[in-house]
């Protein structure tokens, strides 16, 4: 049965060690693996703007021998004039697997249900879990090890950022701590999902609105914009709401003496986080932004595997 990554779950912690011990591989041996020879054809398509994820699947598509067909929304039938489920029933005669961006999580779903070839979520408002596994990868890469591991994301608690690592944290084995104002938490099923798959992995979740609490002793710093992609009119509120969340050095203090600093970019200095924190020795985050190539690599090669 064909195998989709529309969230963080959508893997096992097994497969999703898989997926990460393949990202190690192929980072190493950078064109060494070539299940899209031909080439074949991936579909990547976009509602929302992007820089790291259109060229990380454009060049990760190259590299794996294929070729990467980008596809704007604004001017495709797609959003308007033709559902998620015939856009799928048409790609999928001409292309190995669709990659998309777009706003609602349930779009996502549609296309999966209708279609043979694997689908990837490349960002919606509810999850970003191509990202998670670049971020997975890069703090396994300066910390060693995944489970056990203490992550406190300090900020939008209503971020799809938030929500995937929830899950993806939880998978992982690792302790989720997140820090919000009351007025933006996270989605109450998410956190539920993610304290059930927490408990069979040995990781655990925890929420507060006292982000000094969140960061005391932990092993990564996590933040993201305070304003996400569709809610640009929301600015002055959130930023509002959200001051006293901004990532600073006197916060970062507060973390383990080794804690690394994480952002899925782009970042706003001085809003979400502090330039001395983002620009300093402990920020990850060219690292983590590198590793948006090799993670997707890795996921792409196990779809195809499973397909
Ligand atoms: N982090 C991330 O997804 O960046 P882009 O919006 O540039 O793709
Ligand atoms: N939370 C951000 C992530 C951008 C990569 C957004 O959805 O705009």
């Amino acid at each position: 049965m064909t195998r989709h990554f529309l969230r963080d779950d959508d893997v096992t912690p097994a497969e999703q060690l898989e997926i990460l011990d393949l990202a190690v591989q192929v980072k190493a041996d950078r064109w060494g693996r070539r299940p899209l020879e031909g080439p074949r054809t991936v579909a990547v398509i976009f509602d929302k703007s992007s820089t790291r994820t259109r060229v990380s699947f454009a060049v990760g598509i190259a590299d794996l021998g294929g070729s990467p067909l980008i596809i704007s929304t604004a001017n495709s039938q797609l959003g308007g004039k033709e559902t998620p489920a015939d856009t799928a029933r048409v790609l999928e005669r001409m292309v190995s697997a669709i990659v998309w961006r777009t706003y609602a999580q349930s779009g996502l779903e549609e296309m999966a249900a209708g279609t043979t070839v694997p689908v990837v979520n490349a960002l919606s408002d509810d999850f970003h879990p191509c990202q998670l596994l670049a971020d997975l990868l890069t703090i396994r890469e300066h910390k060693g090890r995944l489970a056990g591991l203490t992550v406190a994301f300090v900020g939008d608690g209503s971020d799809n950022m938030v929500h995937s690592y929830l899950l993806a944290g939880a998978t992982a084995g690792m302790h989720v701590r997140v820090a919000f104002p009351e007025a933006y938490p996270p989605v109450a099923a998410v956190v539920e999902d993610a304290r059930r798959i927490a408990a069979t992995t040995g990781g655990s979740i925890a929420l507060t609105h006292d982000p000094r609490e969140a960061v005391a002793g932990s092993d990564v710093v996590v933040t993201d914009t305070w304003v996400s992609m569709g809610r640009e009119d929301e600015k002055a509120v959130r930023v509002e709401a959200l001051g006293p969340y901004q990532v600073t050095e006197e916060m970062m203090g507060a973390a383990a003496a080794d804690a690394v600093f994480l952002h899925c970019l782009p970042a706003d200095r001085g809003f979400e986080v502090a330039p001395e924190v983002i620009d300093g020795p402990r920020s990850v985050i060219w690292d983590e932004a590198e590793n948006r190539l090799h993670a997707q690599k890795a996921l792409l090669v196990w779809l195809l595997d499973h397909a």
